[in-house]
Parts: C-alpha cells; sequence; structure tokens
C-alpha cells in the first residue's frame, strides 16, 4: 500500500471511529441497559467504524455494507486484516435500504452519507428499511452537521501528518437545499488528489429529519448536542440529549432514534 492512499488520508482526517464507538456504546447501554452486540454499519465504505466495533469485545458481531466494491475491498485488505477476530465483520456489497442484514441491535448512518437520498419519499423509505432491521430494543444513530456556514460556497484547509486535508464546499442550491462537496488532498512532497472524494447530497435540516424519522414509524427521536468547552469555547466532544442547540457556524450532531 502506498503511503498517501486516498482511503487511508480519509480515515486519519475525517474518522474518528474511537470516538464514535465510544458514544454508541455508552449511549446504547444508558437507553438500554445492557449491552449491544449486533451493529450494521451503512454506508460503511472502508469499515473502519465496524472494525472498531469487533475490537471492542468478543462476542460483538458487525456488518459494514456499502454499494461500492472496490471500497469494501480496500476495507477487508486493509480493516478486516487486522482484527484479531477478522471472521466477525462481514462486507456486504448491498443498498443499504435491502442488505437483508436484520435483527440489529445498533444501525449506523453516519458521516452525513444518508444525505445522499435526495427527496423526502426515498429517504422515508431507507428510515422504514432500518426499523425493519431493528431488534425491537435496537437504536439507530446517525450524525447530521449544518450551521449558517454549511450553506455557503467555501473551502476549508486542515493539516494533517504528512498531507493536506481540504473541504470544498463548491456549490450551494438554496432553491433545492443541494450541494456539491469534494474533499482533496495535497501531501506534503507534493502530491495533489484532486477531487479524491465527491459528495452530491442534500443539506437535510435536523427538523425535516426528525418528522422524516418519526414518519417512518421510529417512536422516540432524540438531538444530542455537544457541550461548550469554557476555556476554548469549542465543542468539548461531550453529546447529550438536548432541546435547545446553538446558533454555531458549524456543528456537527447526534441523532438517536428508537423504533
Ligand atoms: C460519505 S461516504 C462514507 C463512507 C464511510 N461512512 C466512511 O466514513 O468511510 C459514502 C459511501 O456510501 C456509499 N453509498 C452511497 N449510496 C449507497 C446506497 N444506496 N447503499 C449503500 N451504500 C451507498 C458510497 O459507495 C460511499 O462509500
Amino acid at each position: 500500500m502506498s503511503k498517501h492512499n486516498i482511503h487511508k488520508m480519509y480515515q486519519e482526517s475525517v474518522q474518528c471511529v474511537e470516538a464514535e464507538i465510544d458514544f454508541v456504546q455508552a449511549t446504547y447501554k444508558a437507553i438500554r441497559g445492557n449491552d449491544a452486540r449486533f451493529l450494521r454499519e451503512d454506508f460503511s465504505g472502508t469499515g473502519q467504524t465496524a472494525g472498531e466495533w469487533i475490537s471492542r469485545h468478543v462476542e460483538n458481531r458487525a456488518w459494514a455494507v456499502d454499494l461500492d466494491d472496490e471500497v469494501l475491498n480496500w476495507g477487508v485488505n486493509n480493516v478486516q486484516i487486522k482484527l484479531d477476530a477478522p471472521e466477525k465483520l462481514s462486507y456486504i456489497t448491498a443498498d443499504v435500504r435491502d442488505s437483508g442484514i436484520n435483527n440489529m441491535d445498533i444501525v449506523l448512518a453516519m458521516n452525513f452519507s444518508y444525505f445522499l437520498f435526495m427527496d423526502r419519499l426515498t429517504m422515508v423509505d431507507y428510515f422504514i428499511s432500518v426499523k425493519k432491521s431493528l431488534e425491537e430494543t435496537g437504536i439507530f444513530f446517525l450524525d447530521a452537521f449544518g450551521g449558517y456556514e454549511a450553506a455557503k460556497e467555501l473551502t476549508e484547509e486542515r493539516e494533517c501528518d504528512g498531507f493536506t486535508y481540504i473541504w470544498e464546499q463548491a456549490s450551494f442550491n438554496p432553491i433545492n437545499s443541494q450541494m456539491q462537496c469534494y474533499i482533496h488532498f495535497k501531501t506534503d512532497d507534493g502530491v495533489s488528489y484532486n477531487k479524491a472524494f465527491s459528495y452530491y447530497w442534500r443539506l437535510w435540516t435536523l427538523p425535516e429529519l426528525q418528522e422524516m424519522l418519526k414518519e417512518a414509524g421510529f417512536s422516540h427521536v432524540d438531538i444530542f448536542w455537544e457541550g461548550t468547552d469554557e476555556k476554548s469555547g469549542e465543542g468539548d466532544g461531550n453529546f447529550s440529549p438536548s432541546k435547545i442547540g446553538t446558533a454555531d457556524a458549524g456543528w456537527v450532531c447526534y441523532i438517536v432514534a428508537l423504533p
């Protein structure tokens, strides 16, 4: 594997699967009183989050679902292979609305991937399929982003170890809320990976998402908002159920839906 593979740079710059699984594991236990074991990661890409789930407990099982064979194969060769119990992580090439992976304690839709569903009907259809694939005691976890800079054309750069991560909101159409985003990488030794990842999706709002989850039959939907670090004024990494959020330039939160 080359030092600067785009999947590796994506893992290092975008994902923090440890924090994500810490949140999901603790929140499930706080709500249900026992430990979850079966987890499905929708839009899994390389299945990094599912792999982290496996590493947490010998009884944990995970399924990583994505349409794209190329990205799943990369996961098999680079994520699954590193697990002590690789057979406990299954990669499934399928549409998330029809993966056939049911009886789950947890279904994850992270990194905003479900924003790819552009209209209400398709989104509600997906949410209905998730509800059907959960145990009665299961929980559906999603993340969402927004804020007044989310609906804006902008480019942001962040230095990472050996490369620069560049997030570009290339276009935003206020009439339908659809936007074109790209991730570019530039390595410290001068190689550019222009449009390494491209997302054409809809910037959904939290009220819309809560309404659609209810419409799909989820009985209870909570927004988990991030607390603020008093010294820095930045997010403190702790998410708790909230009815009132802050009107920040950019925020990320979790949505927790119970069947
Ligand atoms: C934003 S990426 C997120 C990848 C992953 N969550 C991660 O962080 O590595 C979106 C992924 O969703 C997949 N995808 C898009 N539509 C899908 C669908 N209907 N069913 C399954 N996977 C889908 C794409 O192939 C892509 O890998």
